[in-house]
C-alpha cells in the first residue's frame, strides 16, 4: 500500500514536471534574447485586411504580411506563430511580451517609433477616400466638417484628427476599416479614410457595393513595416537581415508585387 503510494507520488512528480516544462515552452513567445533556437516567435495581427492578412476559408490568417514574414523567417532560420489578436492588440501585446512582433500592414511612424521598433519598410502605401457612389466629395478638404468613418488609431484616424482637430465628435473610429466602411455604406458617414490596396482590395471582393474612390496628393507617403518591442536587437537584426535578402533575391517583389526600395 505505501510502495503503491510512492509510485503514485512519482508519477505525479513526474506529471507535474513535464507539466511546467510545457508552459514554458508555451511561454517561449516573450523574448528572453537568450538565443534559443527552438524558440517559435509569436505574431501579433489584426486580420480583416485583405491582401495582407485575412482569414481563409479554412480559418488560416493568410495574406501578404503572412508571405512575407514566412520568407524572412525561412532565410534566417527562425518559426514564427500567428494570432489574429485584434487591432490594440497588435500594440499591447508587444509591450506586455504576449507577442514578439506586430505584422499588420502597420505603417511606420514617428509617434509609433517612440513606443516600438521598426524593421526597414517592406511595402509603401498610401491613404486614399472612399465615399459612396454618388458622393461629390471630390478631396481631403472637402471633408473637413464631414463624418468620416476611420479604423481606430490607424494612420486614417491620425489623418481625420489632423483635418477636423483632435476631439472632434465627426470622426466615428471602427475595430476594422471593413467596419468603418460598412458604416458610410449604412449611411452613417459620408466618408471613409483607410489605406489604399486594402481599400481597393474590398471593392473587388465586394462588387455590390457601390463604392468610389477618391485619391488625394495631401496624404503622404506611407510605408509598412514588421513592428517589435523597443530595444529588441535580436529580433529586429534578424528580421532586417531576411528582409534585406528577399529584397534582393526578388522574392519581396514577387509577394507583393511592387520593388518601392528600387524606384
Ligand atoms: N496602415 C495603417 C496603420 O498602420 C492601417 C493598418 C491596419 N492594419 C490592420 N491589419 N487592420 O495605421
Amino acid at each position: 500500500m505505501k510502495q503503491k503510494f510512492s509510485v503514485l507520488l512519482m508519477i505525479i512528480t513526474a506529471v507535474l514536471v513535464l507539466a511546467a516544462c510545457g508552459t514554458k515552452d508555451n511561454n517561449s513567445g516573450s523574448d528572453s534574447g537568450s538565443g534559443d533556437d527552438n524558440k517559435v516567435y509569436m505574431v501579433g495581427t489584426e486580420a480583416t485586411f485583405a491582401p495582407f492578412e485575412s482569414i481563409d476559408a479554412d480559418g488560416n490568417i493568410v495574406g501578404i504580411d503572412v508571405d512575407i514574414l514566412q520568407a524572412i523567417a525561412d532565410e534566417v532560420g527562425i518559426q514564427v506563430q500567428w494570432r489574429n489578436v485584434g487591432w490594440d492588440a497588435v500594440f499591447s501585446m508587444i509591450n506586455n511580451k504576449e507577442t514578439d512582433i506586430g505584422a499588420s500592414g502597420i505603417t511606420i511612424t514617428e509617434d509609433r517609433q517612440k513606443t516600438f521598433d521598426f524593421t526597414e519598410p517592406y511595402y509603401e502605401s498610401k491613404l486614399l477616400i472612399a465615399v459612396p457612389v454618388d458622393s461629390t466629395i471630390s478631396s481631403l478638404a472637402e471633408l473637413e466638417n464631414k463624418k468620416i468613418a476611420v479604423q481606430i488609431n490607424a494612420t486614417g484616424h491620425v489623418a481625420a484628427k489632423k483635418l477636423q482637430g483632435e476631439t472632434s465628435k465627426n470622426i466615428l473610429a471602427f475595430d476594422s476599416q471593413p467596419l468603418a466602411i460598412q458604416e458610410m455604406l449604412n449611411g452613417n458617414a459620408d466618408a471613409v479614410i483607410g489605406d489604399n490596396a486594402v481599400v481597393y482590395e474590398y471593392m473587388k471582393a465586394n462588387p455590390d457595393k457601390k463604392l468610389k474612390i477618391v485619391e488625394d496628393d495631401a496624404f503622404e507617403r506611407e510605408y509598412y513595416g514588421l513592428m517589435v518591442r523597443k530595444g529588441n536587437k535580436e529580433l529586429l537584426d534578424k528580421l532586417n537581415e531576411g528582409l534585406q535578402k528577399i529584397k534582393e533575391n526578388g522574392k519581396l517583389e514577387e509577394i507583393t508585387g511592387s520593388a518601392f526600395w528600387n524606384e
